[in-house]
């Protein structure tokens, strides 16, 4: 099959043919019929990611059909439309079997994150060498072998190629909004950072019924988009301006819930001190490792809180369900967060799109 393999870092995916082998226990063959392009796909080519194992099979954001089972998969059939997740949940170790999914941190998750299967080995072959799919997925791929706890059922109505973000993007920003925040109906909402991922945690504030939801970023285009998700006020931020008082022009005293969807610590302190007393920061974005985030003191001594999120304290079994839902009834818009679709020979262009950063998000069809 053929698949988009990172063989080097800062080196062009070259999509080439990769071997795959049989499902083991537990175990499907997913046939990828889409699959979005995100910023930690670009991470790992620019050897920023710890998930990073060469050489990868890229790709985390992907929906498709199941083409065959491995033995003991009772959950799917051949023929379901699946959503294949960030990740699956071990579903035996103590943090799972208490409820707590987003907490598992098991051997079978932690290999999952590294590219591996639960057994420590992986189904994909270059040239007689195991390749690793990114976080157990893979799916820039015709097929991807995933562990069946990795796969979500959905409705077949739904298109693929839209259903593809909810692998990752979408359920990481509604995800931060509902899950992470608990954003309240009728409170004020600052989302810094308006790309693929922060225009979902705008869409998940709608969906929580916030009164009034900031859109804030330095790329007008992205004010746009955020405007006809739910946003209700664009902020434009200038070149160097604090997106404290930029925030705090439209809501004096400052917003109930704050989110920094870039990756940038001093950003994150900006936007916690853009909060009320009382307020929640979540930080969704990824900052480089080892960095600092230098809050005001005076800040936190009061009742605001700044939480972390791994990618929106999603679990899959539940949030994408969820999500498919939303978009059933209308109020997730998938369709508008999609700027190009690209075959898998173009999956390059969607890459650079990555880093000039004008567009939403990219998505690869098969
Ligand atoms: N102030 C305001 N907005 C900014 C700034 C800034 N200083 N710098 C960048 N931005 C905006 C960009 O214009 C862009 O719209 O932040 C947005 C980032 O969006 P994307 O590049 O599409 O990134 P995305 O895929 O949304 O990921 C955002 O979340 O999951 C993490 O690893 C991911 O750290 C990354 C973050
Ligand atoms: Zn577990
Ligand atoms: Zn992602």
């Amino acid at each position: 099959m053929q698949a988009a393999v990172l063989r080097e870092f800062h080196q062009p995916l070259e999509v080439e043919e990769v071997q795959i082998e049989a499902p083991q226990r537990g175990e499907i063959v997913v046939r990828i019929a889409a699959s979005g392009v995100c910023r930690s796909d670009l991470h790992v080519q620019e050897e920023r990611s710890p998930v990073a194992r060469l050489p990868m099979v890229l790709g985390h954001e992907g929906a498709g059909v199941v083409e065959e089972l491995g033995a003991g998969v009772e959950s799917l059939a051949v023929g379901d439309h699946v959503v294949v997740a960030l990740f699956g949940p071990c579903g035996t170790c103590g943090d799972c079997r208490a409820g707590d999914i987003v907490s598992c941190m098991s051997e079978t998750r932690q290999n999952n994150m590294f590219g591996l299967m639960p057994d420590g080995t992986t189904r994909l072959r270059l040239d007689g060498a195991p390749v690793h799919p990114m976080v157990g997925s893979g799916s820039l791929a015709e097929l991807a072998v995933v562990r069946e706890a990795q796969a979500v059922k959905i409705d077949p109505e739904i298109p693929l190629d839209q259903a593809c973000l909810a692998g990752c993007g979408v359920t990481t920003g509604v995800g931060a909004a509902l899950n992470a925040a608990q954003v309240t109906p009728g409170s004020s909402v600052a989302v810094v950072g308006c790309g693929g991922v922060g225009l979902n945690v705008v869409q998940g504030a709608r969906i929580a019924g916030a009164a009034r939801i900031l859109a804030v970023d330095t790329q007008a285009t992205k004010l746009d988009l955020a405007s006809d998700l739910g946003a209700t006020d664009p902020v434009h931020l200038a070149q160097g301006q604090s997106v404290t008082d930029a925030i705090q022009a439209v809501v004096p005293g400052g917003v109930d819930f704050a989110f920094e969807v870039i990756g940038k610590p001093e950003i994150v302190a900006q936007a916690f001190a853009a909060t009320r007393s009382g307020g929640t920061t979540v930080m969704v974005g990824s900052p480089p490792s080892g960095a600092d985030i230098a809050v005001d003191g005076r800040l936190l001594f009061s009742d605001r809180k700044l939480v972390g999120t791994l990618g929106g304290g999603n679990v899959p079994q539940r949030d994408i369900p969820r999500l498919m839902e939303f978009y059933r009834q209308g109020s997730l818009k998938l369709e508008p967060l999609i700027s190009q679709r690209l075959p898998l020979t173009q999956v390059n262009e969607a890459f650079e799109a990555l880093v000039t950063g004008e567009l939403a998000r990219s998505v690869i069809v098969f």
